[in-house]
């Protein structure tokens, strides 16, 4: 449009954040540059409204983060694998965060017949949550409130499929970690727990145990 004003924006407050950071602790950079220790992964979605740090009240360093529309845990998204890989074999991150949030434009595409072109095929994985629970959700009469329990049942869907994989059952053999499953709401700011915990295999139905005889499997 002419103009760059809506993008400098950024660059702008980027120079006033690091000021600011600097000025209430001036060694806030120099401890930045020597590594991350977080002892969380967040998987979350990617909906400009849920920024992990700061609904959490949190600092730069201190969670992992992964992000995508609806925060789905998919066997075969080699992103998210590589994100978690590295969050658990390298960072020894002790819990791992699906958080959710009501409102989420991706639950409630899915719930819908339209057909969206390309996003269709990330859209399905939702779409089989709702068929697994098809009866549940369809005796909630209110359009907003069954997608809003859809969007519960989908977190908690991609906590199980965080156990289902070989880097958490790896782990699991030689320390802990808790996978748990969130809500945010941005009515109130607040996060809710859906307890739905797992953190050791036997939370898991048999069939996705894996016998980890080696450790080249992955
Ligand atoms: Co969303």
């Amino acid at each position: 449009m002419g103009n760059n004003t809506s993008y400098q924006r950024l660059l702008d407050g980027n120079k006033e954040w690091s000021k600011a950071k600097l000025k209430a602790d001036p060694e806030f950079f120099n401890n930045l540059t020597k590594g991350q220790t977080p002892q969380y992964l967040w998987i979350g979605c990617s909906d400009s409204r849920v920024p992990a740090n700061e609904i959490t009240n949190t600092k730069s360093g201190e969670i992992f983060v992964h992000r995508n529309v609806a925060n789905l845990v998919l066997h075969t998204d080699v992103n998210l694998l590589s994100v978690l890989h590295y969050a658990v074999e390298v960072l020894h991150v002790e819990h791992i965060i699906v958080c959710g949030h009501y409102g989420c434009g991706g639950v409630i595409a899915a719930m819908e017949n339209h057909d969206f072109g390309i996003v269709n095929k990330w859209l399905r994985n939702i779409k089989e949550v709702y068929a697994k629970y098809v009866d549940e959700l369809e005796a909630i009469e209110d359009i907003t409130e069954r997608s809003n329990r859809l969007v519960e049942l989908n977190v908690m869907e991609q906590v199980k499929n965080l156990a289902k994989t070989t880097v958490v059952q790896k782990a699991w053999e030689k320390r802990a970690l808790a996978i748990h499953g969130w809500v945010y709401g941005f009515n109130n700011g607040i996060i809710t727990d859906l307890n739905c915990m797992i953190n050791e295999l036997n939370d898991l139905e048999p069939i996705f145990r894996y016998r980890l005889s080696s450790d080249t499997s992955e």
